[in-house]
C-alpha cells in the first residue's frame, strides 16, 4: 500500500494568514459591477459593496487585499479618489476595453471594503508616473494620528477621523514593463529613494518591493546586491507568476489539462531558486517573498460578459486544482513566503466569483480557499509520499511527466488539516496515512471538490455545479483520493 507519511517532528514554520491574499484591481469588471455596486443599487450591498461577495469572503477569512492595481496603480493619483468631487480619468485599460475611471472607488471605499470583510489593506503605489512626496501624503492621509497634519484634518472631513493605520506599501507594480519600462538599476534607485522618503511618517509600514517576473533570477540577484548598502530594506520582494497562458479555458483535451496542472507546481521551482538568491544576500532574516500576482492567465471573453469585462475567464476543476496545487506550494513553503495574492477577485483572470448585474456566483477556485482556510495560522509540516507520476503529451508534443498528488500539512491546537490534489484525471489514487509524531483520531472528515467532467465549471444558470460535498472517513483505513479532485482532511490529534 501507497503510504502518505505526515511528519509532526518536521516543522516548517507558521502559515501566515496573508498567504491566502486577494487582489483587486481596477480593471475590467472588478471594481464596477464586481465587488462594488453602487449605494444606490438594487442589487443588495453594504455601503456599495455587494453583499453576496461580503458574506462569502467573511466564510474564507480573506486576510489581506491588494488595491488599487497591478498596471492601473501606476498611473493612479490617489487624490483622484477622495473627496466629493471626483474626476473621470483614462484608465490605464481604457485603451483595451474602452471603460472610463470615475474614482468612486478610492482610498475610503476600498478600507471600507477590507473593514466589512476583516482584511489588511495592501496598496500598491505609483512610482512610474509620480512623486515620493505624492507617496509620503498617502502614507500621511492614511496613518497619521486625528487631528495631527491637514492630511489627517483632511481624511476627518472625508469621514475618517481615525487613521486607516495601512501597513502593506508596495513600491510600484512590475517595474520592468508596464509600471515604467525600469532596469533593475533605475528601480534600485527608486525604490531607496520611496522607502527613504516615507521612512518618518507615522504607521508600522511592511514595504514590499517590486520583484521579479515569473524566473527573471537575474533581476533578484541584481535588485538584491543594490540593495546591500542600503540602510533601507524591503520587508517583502514581490513575484508573479501566471500560468497557463493562451490555453482553452473551458474545452480542454485531457493534455491540456496536464500542461495546466503541471505549470502550477512550477511555483515551487520559482520560489526555492528566488529564496535561494535572497539567501545568498544574507536578507533570510528581515525579507520573504510576496507572491502578489498568481492564477492562470487563460484567454479572455469566456465570463458571463462575454467579453466586455476585460481579461474575464471562466473557472473550471482544472483551475481549482490549479489553486490547490499552488496553494499546496505555498504552504510547503511557508518559511519563505509572507503573503500572496490570487489574480484577481472577481471577474477577471482565475476569480473568486463571477457577477453581472444581481447575479452573483462562486467558481470553483473560491472553493478551494474556502476548504484550504484551516491552515491560515497552522504550523505546516512536512509529508512525504511515494512518488508516482503520470505522462502526458506537452505543448510541444514531446512526452512529459507530472507527479499525481500533491500534499500540504498543518496543525493547531488539537486536530490536523491536510489538502491533497490528485490530478490524475482517470483513476482515484489509494494510501495508507502514517501520522509520525502524533496520533490522530479514526474519525475523521474529508472535504472533496470534483466533478465527474473535469471541464465543468459553475454558471448563472447552474451556480453549483461544482461545488463541495464531505464524506467521514478512518484515518486508520486506506483513503481513497478521487480521480481530478481537491480534498481537505480535518482529523482530531489525541496524543
Ligand atoms: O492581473 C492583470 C495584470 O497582470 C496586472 O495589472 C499586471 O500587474 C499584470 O501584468
Amino acid at each position: 500500500m501507497r503510504k502518505l507519511y505526515v511528519v509532526f517532528p518536521d516543522e516548517i514554520g507558521t502559515i501566515a494568514p496573508e498567504i491566502y491574499g486577494h487582489f483587486t484591481e481596477h480593471i475590467g469588471g472588478v471594481i464596477y459591477d464586481g465587488i462594488w455596486v453602487g449605494k444606490d443599487s438594487e442589487v443588495e450591498n453594504v455601503d456599495g459593496f455587494r453583499k453576496f461577495i461580503i458574506d462569502k469572503l467573511k466564510d474564507i477569512h480573506p486576510a489581506v487585499v491588494r488595491w488599487p492595481g497591478g498596471c492601473f496603480a501606476e498611473t493612479y493619483n490617489w487624490r483622484d479618489g477622495i473627496g466629493d468631487e471626483r474626476p473621470t480619468r483614462l484608465n490605464w485599460w481604457t485603451r483595451s476595453d474602452g471603460k472610463y475611471e470615475t474614482n468612486e472607488v478610492g482610498t475610503h471605499e476600498f478600507m471600507r471594503f477590507c473593514e466589512l470583510i476583516g482584511a489588511e489593506p495592501y496598496l500598491a503605489v505609483n512610482i512610474a508616473s509620480s512623486t515620493a512626496r505624492e507617496m509620503r501624503e498617502w502614507v500621511d492621509y492614511c496613518n497619521s494620528p486625528e487631528g495631527t497634519t491637514t492630511c489627517a484634518r483632511e481624511r476627518a472631513a472625508n469621514g475618517h477621523p481615525e487613521p486607516f493605520n495601512v501597513k502593506y506599501w508596495g513600491i510600484g507594480n512590475e517595474s520592468w514593463e508596464a509600471g515604467g519600462n525600469m532596469s533593475v538599476d533605475c528601480y534600485a534607485n527608486e525604490y531607496r529613494k520611496y522607502s527613504e522618503l516615507c521612512r518618518n511618517v507615522p504607521g508600522d509600514k511592511d514595504l514590499i518591493a517590486c520583484g521579479p517576473n515569473t524566473a527573471d533570477y537575474h533581476w533578484t540577484a541584481e535588485f538584491m546586491k543594490r540593495m546591500q548598502n542600503s540602510r533601507l530594506r524591503m520587508r517583502g520582494l514581490s513575484m508573479h507568476y501566471y500560468c497557463a497562458t493562451d490555453d482553452k479555458v473551458v474545452d480542454f483535451t485531457k493534455d491540456e489539462w496536464y500542461q495546466v496542472v503541471s505549470s502550477a507546481g512550477y511555483m515551487d521551482e520559482l520560489i526555492n531558486r528566488h529564496w535561494g538568491i535572497i539567501r545568498g544576500y544574507k536578507m533570510e532574516e528581515y525579507a520573504r517573498l510576496v507572491i502578489d500576482e498568481w492564477g492562470c492567465w487563460h484567454p479572455q471573453g469566456t465570463g458571463p460578459s462575454k467579453g466586455k469585462n476585460l481579461l474575464e475567464q471562466q473557472s473550471t476543476v482544472r483551475d481549482a486544482l490549479v489553486s490547490a496545487i499552488t496553494l499546496n506550494v505555498f504552504n510547503n513553503n511557508c518559511d519563505k513566503v509572507m503573503m500572496a495574492n490570487v489574480a484577481q477577485m472577481v471577474n477577471n483572470l482565475h476569480a473568486l466569483f463571477l457577477s453581472a448585474g444581481d447575479k452573483c456566483i462562486t467558481t470553483p477556485t473560491y472553493h478551494v480557499f474556502k476548504m484550504f482556510a484551516e491552515h491560515q495560522n497552522g504550523t505546516a509540516v512536512k509529508c512525504c509520499m511515494d512518488k508516482e507520476y503520470i505522462t502526458f503529451n506537452n505543448k510541444e508534443g514531446k512526452e512529459s511527466k507530472v507527479e499525481d498528488l500533491t500534499v500540504s500539512a498543518s496543525y493547531k491546537e488539537d486536530a490536523v488539516i491536510l489538502t491533497i490534489t490528485n490530478v490524475n484525471a482517470d483513476q482515484d489514487v489509494e494510501f495508507a496515512l502514517e501520522a509520525v509524531g502524533k496520533k490522530l483520531a479514526q474519525d475523521a472528515v474529508m472535504t472533496v471538490l470534483t466533478h465527474e467532467d473535469y471541464r465543468a465549471c459553475n454558471t448563472f444558470e447552474d451556480p453549483d455545479k461544482v461545488a463541495t460535498y464531505e464524506v467521514p472517513i478512518d484515518t486508520a483505513n486506506p483513503i481513497v483520493i478521487p480521480k481530478a479532485s481537491v480534498v481537505s482532511i480535518k482529523a482530531s490529534i489525541v496524543a
